[in-house]
């Protein structure tokens, strides 16, 4: 390198400090200039590192054997205990504040002297087998109290008895293939199906519109078995013992069944039980594979297709009914959960801004288990506390963010959301002038191979920038960063050369701040490998076996990993809150439409008759993206020469503001966000444009094609509506709406 000469040095330095004044003066016209610059954000990237290197794998171990200990489900005193012990530690990191605020929602529980069982009885009414009342309990567990046995929470009471008949796992096009192809009417049934693939409340759903009068689900070891793994404790394959707890409610956002729109508080009014939103019309309930197989062995009637077969050793005949031998065997759900109303406690701490205090990141994941939940949600609120800690430790050294940071320990997630939603609703007016971003922070991880990022569009940008800062914490993978590690892991080579990134479904306590409130949302774990681990989430999920030692033994002994999920979701809010300029990429925005509004187009064009019948085009939706992509790309360019910071940071926290439809989606009223809904037939999958997509939905099999289509016609002018009007949000304020027409004009 040439050597500079110190005059030449000395001008950069004077032309370098005139830079950093000028743009500090410019700054100043809406917020006070800081020691950080627009562009550079030099301070505070020096923070940003002392912010990641101090968030320390043991110290994430510590917090999970702490919080792991006992049973801890929501409404329980155990859960309150951890609450208030989060709320002292909280503030002796050094936040600002922190309190427990309260709910009063419907929970639901087993009755303690009245257990749930199934059992198979004789022609004299014998219950001639039962099945289990409770999960073996884990070595060096024993003793403990209150280990909830597994049931299906929200299930009504009652005792069906009946034939069963086997409809895979439950998904609509299991029961459209039972009912069309194989001519099974399950009306008066009892319904057996696996868990997998899809969220359980759906097969709920879809078992009661059927007509059966009870579902069971099992966890088959083809679904909750890694190859070549042990059952715990020798590995962390499911037992047969174990069963899947878990809600089956299908609430589409409502939060508590009881109070729909309105937080839960002491003077809310409820509604009855009978009205309450989701709650489920027949008896459910959950059982292991041991228990399974005396269920599956002696069914009868016809054979099943190959991909309805699951690993057990029984034929997965389909019914109804057994075989000719055990002809007159029924079977017999005995269920007595109650629903009651609980208090439940959110913990929200604050960090209180430096410049603009009126702007809101949000970290929140949930404590509540099922029972130790090691994994959903200790291994998430572990990596949240080391996270409070890290920015306590910062903010003792001088540090505050640009921004308010707010950290949420949530309640009664596995209830349905309700804690998450519940506050949503108490704070939705201030959250929609407010709120910047959401982070969510369930389970850190949920396999050993690589980082799994869904988030908003606009997150992309940042998730690949912070990633390169953070180590891999792959063992032989010393010096190389989580971004490099993720991308060899888990290539998106269907669109770009980068690493994966997917959808928000639902399934978590995002969803309110997502898909109701539209604010720019994202979250991230460890997770396995997508192309060789074909089990549905991790194997002992929702069981007694999540247990701290499975965590240490088997998903992360040097709790690195987690450590790498806590800088990810750590780093993502530090960037939010402290970057002068919002981290937030509308061309990032255009360019996913643009592969959503081709997929949902090619997907109607399945139908060229029907198109051309009713005279459905999309040329309408093509041209609001279109106006969406110049619009965006105007913006950032206008971003080069940037002079009112506060001005484009609103345009970019209100972008994702500018998707939600007040109305909500037809029959959703709380799924309000028209590019991204969860899955009408799977809750925790996410579906774009779900308007159309669910217009267009087995279509073909809709008695009244005219209206059909018209409601497609519908849903395609809403969407194109709104993603023009979204786009008008991108352009220059003051500017009249005929100079930016001609402008996008002139772009065409
Ligand atoms: C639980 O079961 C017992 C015994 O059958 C019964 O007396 C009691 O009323 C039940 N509790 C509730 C809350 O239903
Ligand atoms: C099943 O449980 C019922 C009720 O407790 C009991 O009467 C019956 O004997 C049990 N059957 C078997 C096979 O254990
Ligand atoms: C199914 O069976 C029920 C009761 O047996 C009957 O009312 C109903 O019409 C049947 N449904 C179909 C589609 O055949
Ligand atoms: C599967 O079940 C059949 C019939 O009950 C039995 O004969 C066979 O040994 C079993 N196979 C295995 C691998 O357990
Ligand atoms: C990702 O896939 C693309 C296309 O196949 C390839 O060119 C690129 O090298 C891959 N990247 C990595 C890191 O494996
Ligand atoms: C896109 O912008 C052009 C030019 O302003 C306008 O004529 C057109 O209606 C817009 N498209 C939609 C769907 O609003
Ligand atoms: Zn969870």
């Amino acid at each position: 390198m040439r050597k500079e000469s110190p005059l030449l040095r000395w001008l950069r330095w004077i032309v370098a400090v005139a830079a950093v004044l000028l743009v500090g003066f410019v700054i100043g016209w809406f917020a006070r200039p800081t020691s950080s610059h627009v562009q550079g954000d030099g301070t505070s990237s020096q923070y940003l590192r002392k912010f990641l290197d101090e968030m320390k794998a043991s110290n994430i171990r510590e917090h999970l054997r702490k919080f792991t200990r006992l049973p801890h489900l929501a409404g329980t005193k155990q859960n309150l205990v951890y609450a208030e012990q989060i709320r002292e530690e909280w503030l002796s990191f050094g936040l600002d504040s922190v309190e427990l605020v309260p709910y009063d929602v419907l929970l639901s529980y087993p009755n303690k002297s009245q257990p749930n069982y199934i059992s198979i009885v004789d022609q004299l009414g014998n219950e001639v087998f039962n099945t289990s009342l409770a999960e073996p309990v884990p070595d060096g567990y024993e003793g403990v109290a209150d280990i909830i046995p597994p049931y299906s929470a929200f299930s009504p009471k009652g005792q069906p008895e009946g034939e069963l008949v086997y409809v895979n796992y439950g998904r609509t096009e299991d029961f459209v293939q039972l009912k069309r192809e194989m001519g099974i009417n399950v009306t008066g049934k009892i319904v057996i199906v696996r868990y997998g693939k899809i969220f359980r409340g759906n097969k709920v759903k879809n078992a009661m519109l059927a007509g059966a009068k009870g579902i069971i689900m099992f966890s088959d070891p083809a679904d909750y078995s890694a190859v070549g793994v042990q059952p715990y404790p020798d590995g962390w394959n499911l037992p047969g013992g174990g069963a899947q707890r878990g809600n089956v409610l299908n609430l589409n956002g409502a939060g508590d069944p009881l109070t729909p729109g309105y937080p839960a508080k002491e003077y809310t009014y409820r509604s009855n039980l009978e009205d309450g939103v989701g709650l489920p019309k027949i008896p459910v309930h959950p059982i292991g594979y041991h228990d399974a197989m005396h269920l599956l062995k002696n069914m009868g009637g016809r054979l099943p297709p190959n991909n309805w077969k699951g690993a057990l050793n029984v034929s997965y005949s389909i019914g109804p009914g057994f075989t000719d031998t055990f002809r007159t065997q029924k079977v017999r759900m005995n269920i007595h959960t109650n629903n009651q109303v609980t208090r439940i406690y959110n913990v929200i701490g604050r960090i209180r801004g430096a410049q603009e205090p009126d702007r809101y990141v949000i970290l929140g994941g949930h404590r509540d288990a099922w029972v130790f939940g090691a994994i959903d949600p200790m291994s998430g609120a572990a990596v949240v506390h080391e996270t409070v800690r890290s920015a306590g430790k910062l903010l003792s050294n001088g540090w505050r963010p640009r921004r308010t940071i707010i950290f949420a320990s949530w309640d009664a997630e596995e209830f349905g959301l309700l804690g998450s939603t519940e506050w949503a609703e108490d704070n939705a007016k201030l959250l929609q002038e407010r709120a910047v971003a959401y982070i969510n922070a369930d389970s850190a991880i949920e396999g050993m191979y690589t980082l799994r990022v869904d988030c908003t569009p606009s997150l992309h940008t940042l998730v690949y920038d912070l990633t390169k800062q953070i180590a891999s914490p792959e063992e032989g993978e010393e010096g190389v960063s989580l971004y490099d590690s993720w991308h060899k892991r888990d290539n998106w080579t269907s669109d770009r050369d980068a690493p994966r990134i997917s959808k928000l479904g639902s399934g978590s306590d995002f969803e309110a701040y997502f898909i109701r409130l539209g604010i720019a949302a994202g979250r991230a774990r460890y997770t396995k490998d997508r192309k060789t681990e074909r089990y549905s989430s991790y194997p002992v999920y929702h069981s007694v076996y999540e247990t701290f030692e499975l965590v240490e033994r088997f998903y992360d002994p040097t709790f690195r990993r987690l450590q790498a999920v806590a800088q990810v979701r750590g780093g993502l809010i530090f960037r939010l809150a402290d970057s002068q300029l919002l981290p937030l990429d509308a061309n990032e925005y255009a360019g996913s439409l643009r592969r959503y509004v081709l997929s949902i187009a090619e997907r109607a064009e399945k139908h060229p008759e029907e198109m051309k019948m009713y005279r459905v085009t999309f040329d309408a939706l093509f041209s609001a993206e279109e106006n969406f992509t110049i619009a965006a790309r105007d913006f950032h360019v206008r971003l080069q020469n940037l002079n009112r910071v506060r001005m484009v940071n609103d345009q970019l926290m209100y972008l994702e503001r500018a998707f939600i439809d007040p109305l909500g989606l037809p029959g959703r009223p709380f799924y309000r966000h028209l590019i991204f809904a969860p899955s009408s037939h799977n809750k925790y999958a996410g579906e774009s444009f779900p308007g159309i997509y669910d217009a267009l939905f087995d279509i073909e099999s809709s008695a009244n094609q005219q209206q059909a289509w018209q409601e497609v016609k519908r849903q395609i002018s809403i969407a194109a509506f709104t993603v023009h009007a979204a786009a008008m949000t991108l352009t220059q304020p003051g500017e009249t709406k005929t100079t930016v027409h001609a402008r996008i004009l002139t772009h065409l």
